[in-house]
């Protein structure tokens, strides 16, 4: 939904028009031997709900699946997604569909998969300093019973090779920046957690963030 990319025609603006949609699809579809998926939202605003229409085109189109964020162009990222669109369009098309938007816990998944019948699932901020969602939502469905919260050694294993990997990544300048916003996520809700991210939002260098993580772990 980004202005950026909405005022070059991309992104979620396209779903205006319907016809343009249909000349890309087939034209992608055509032109690669793999196969080819879309992602949609469910319309543009909430009076031009026409994400139905797409879908049917998509599949037409021999589009393989279809994942749809359950909110609108002009929604943004506000409120809360709503999945009885995303309902109607798996009524709709018989290409797997994948249900998308505000999924961040085992129960939302579950509830999500009942009420739409989507095929699947696709989590996006759900994710961001919880690589373990989809453990822990693969277990929920299948025992429906939560998965023992990863121990601390295996987060501070995991944060501490996340921020190197984005280090070695994108250099240390960018790098570096980047992991603040990862380590905000990661530490959200661990004890002194503000205090900690404030001191490590100040560091300039790579070694210096792995350092004070590690020191930070070990506190714990
Ligand atoms: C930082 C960020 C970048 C995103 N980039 C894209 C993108 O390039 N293409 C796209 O279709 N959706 C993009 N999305 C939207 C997500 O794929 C997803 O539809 C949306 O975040 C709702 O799912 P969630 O509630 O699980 O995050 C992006 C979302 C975020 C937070």
């Amino acid at each position: 939904p980004a202005k950026k990319v909405n005022k070059k025609l991309a992104g979620s603006a396209l779903m205006q028009h319907p016809e343009l949609v249909e000349h890309i699809l087939t034209a992608v579809v055509e032109a690669v031997d793999v196969p080819v998926t879309l992602k949609t939202r469910t319309g543009w605003n909430p009076n031009h709900k026409n994400g139905i229409e797409i879908a049917r085109i998509a599949e037409r189109c021999g589009i393989q699946a279809l994942a749809v964020h359950g909110r609108t162009r002009a929604c943004m990222y506000k409120g809360e997604a709503e999945y009885n669109t995303i309902r109607a369009i798996k009524e709709a098309i018989s290409i797997p569909v994948i249900a998308n938007g505000d999924i961040t816990s085992p129960e939302q998944a579950a509830h999500v998969l009942k009420y739409t019948g989507a095929d699947a699932i696709m989590i996006g901020r759900g994710a961001q300093g919880n690589p373990w969602i989809f453990k822990q939502i693969q277990h929920f469905l299948e025992h429906g019973e939560h998965l023992q919260v990863p121990p601390l050694e295996e987060v501070a294993h995991t944060v501490v090779e996340h921020v190197k990997a984005l280090h070695q990544f994108y250099g240390e300048y960018k790098g570096v920046r980047i992991a603040r916003k990862h380590v905000g996520w990661y530490l959200n809700e661990r004890p002194n957690g503000r205090e900690f991210r404030q001191a490590f939002n100040g560091i300039e260098e790579a070694e210096q963030q792995i350092n004070t993580l590690e020191h930070y772990f070990l506190s714990l």
